[in-house]
C-alpha cells in the first residue's frame, strides 16, 4: 500500500516544550506525517524518553526558552542534526491558577518571562532557517 503524501516529509520541526502535553504530541504528530522533529524542554529525562519512543527522526537538546542561548542551541541542533529549521512550534509554556494574591513576584515574573517575553521576544525567539519557506506558530 502507499503511503499518504502529508507534504510534511522531511519538514524540520522544532518544538519548545515538548517534553508532555502538547507539545509531546505534537512532535509525535509530525513524526507520524513524516518529518523530522528536535525537542526543547528542561526535563532531560522526559525528553530521552520521547526521543528514544519516537525514533531516528527525533532529537533532543535541553531548553530553557527564558535563556536566549539555549534557544540559540535549539536552532542549530536542528541545523547541524537535520539540515535546516523549516517551522517552530512555540509551545513552551506554564499556567498559575488561583488568586494573584496566592503568588509571589517571583512566580508571576517567570509566567511572563516564558509565557510572553521568551516567546515573543526577538532575543529570545529561536528563528527558522529554511529554505522552504519557514514559520513559527505559537
Ligand atoms: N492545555 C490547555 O488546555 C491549554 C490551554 C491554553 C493554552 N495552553 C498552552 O499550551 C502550551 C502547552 O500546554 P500543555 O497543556 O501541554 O502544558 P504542559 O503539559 O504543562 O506542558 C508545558 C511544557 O512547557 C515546558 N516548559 C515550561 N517552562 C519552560 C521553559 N522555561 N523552557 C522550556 N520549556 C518549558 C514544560 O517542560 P519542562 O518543564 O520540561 O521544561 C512542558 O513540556 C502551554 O504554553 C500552555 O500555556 C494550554
Amino acid at each position: 500500500m502507499m503511503s499518504k503524501d502529508t507534504g510534511l516529509t522531511d519538514l524540520v520541526v522544532a518544538i519548545t516544550g515538548a517534553s508532555s502535553g502538547i507539545g509531546a504530541a505534537t512532535a509525535r504528530a509530525f513524526v507520524d506525517a513524516g518529518a523530522k522533529v528536535v525537542l526543547g524542554a528542561r526535563r532531560r529525562d522526559r525528553l530521552d524518553e520521547l526521543v528514544h519512543s519516537l525514533g531516528p527522526h527525533a532529537r533532543a537538546i535541553t531548553t530553557d526558552v527564558s535563556d536566549p542561548d539555549d534557544c540559540r542551541r535549539l536552532v542549530a541542533t536542528a541545523v547541524a542534526e537535520f539540515g535546516s529549521l523549516d517551522v517552530l512550534v512555540a509551545n513552551a509554556g506554564v499556567g498559575m491558577y488561583g488568586s494573584v494574591l496566592d503568588h509571589s513576584d517571583e512566580e508571576v515574573r517567570m509566567m511572563l518571562d516564558t509565557n510572553m517575553r521568551a516567546r515573543f521576544g526577538r532575543s529570545a525567539q529561536p528563528y527558522p532557517t529554511s529554505s522552504r519557506g519557514g514559520g513559527v506558530t505559537w
